[in-house]
């Protein structure tokens, strides 16, 4: 997809991303970055090297490091598996919350995919997308990426569902206010249009008002 750079100076732009786990987040959100040329954080990662991090999580989610975020080991289903469970203390994802709201208001415009990105991290986003897809078919995008037993592979996709969606501290649903796009049926180059025809709409309704952030 073209590349379209454009001096956005100080504006201030967030697109929010939420889902269940390989509903097609990381990829849509990297696309939207790339497109508009804003930043992008997956705040799965964040999770996840808390959970594989080990020893007291709150304490490893207060010190965590950027090169922490660089393990080759972060996008296993064992990774994802702790990161939910750590994800469920309230002192983990009070520790990770300044950090993301400042890169999601940071100038320059923002992309970050997650859980409760719309709802807690940034209820002001300019743009909000719940990106879905049925149980089957996100575990068989995650089984195509990490192999294994696919029905081992739904089994962990179900039950990281219950725990992000059923946990008492910023559990996974859509803002009121966010587009639900299922992309069960779509191919991700129609997910990724959709994802870029909202954020288009949003700065052209921006650029009638006259506001530039
Ligand atoms: O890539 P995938 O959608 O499978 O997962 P991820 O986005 O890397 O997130 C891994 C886990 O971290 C999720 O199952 C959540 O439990 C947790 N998480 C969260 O609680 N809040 C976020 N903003 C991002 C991830």
């Amino acid at each position: 997809m073209r590349t379209r750079r454009v001096a956005w100076g100080a504006m201030i732009f967030t697109v929010a991303i939420d889902g269940p786990a390989a509903a097609g987040k990381g990829t849509i959100s990297r696309a939207v970055a790339d497109r508009f040329g804003f930043r992008h954080l997956d705040t799965g990662l964040l999770y996840r090297a808390v959970g594989v991090k080990g020893g007291d999580p709150a304490t490893a989610a207060r010190t965590l490091l950027p090169e922490d975020l660089t393990g080759t080991d972060l996008r296993t289903l064992a990774a994802g598996q702790a990161a939910s469970q750590v994800a469920v203390i309230p002192e983990v994802r009070a520790a990770l919350t300044e950090f993301q709201r400042r890169f999601a208001r940071a100038e320059g415009g923002a992309v970050l995919d997650g859980r409760d990105i719309g709802t807690v991290i940034c209820p002001e986003a300019e743009v909000k997308i719940y990106v879905t897809a049925s149980p089957e078919v996100r575990a068989h995008r995650r089984w195509l990426e990490v192999g294994g037993e696919e029905a081992q592979v739904l089994h962990e996709v179900k039950d990281r569902d219950a725990r992000d969606m059923g946990r008492a501290d910023a559990p996974l649903r859509p803002a009121p206010d966010a587009v639900l796009l299922d992309t069960s049926t779509m191919t991700i180059t129609e997910a990724v249009g959709r994802a870029c025809a909202l954020v288009e709409a949003a700065l052209s309704a921006r650029k009638r008002a006259g506001g530039h952030g």
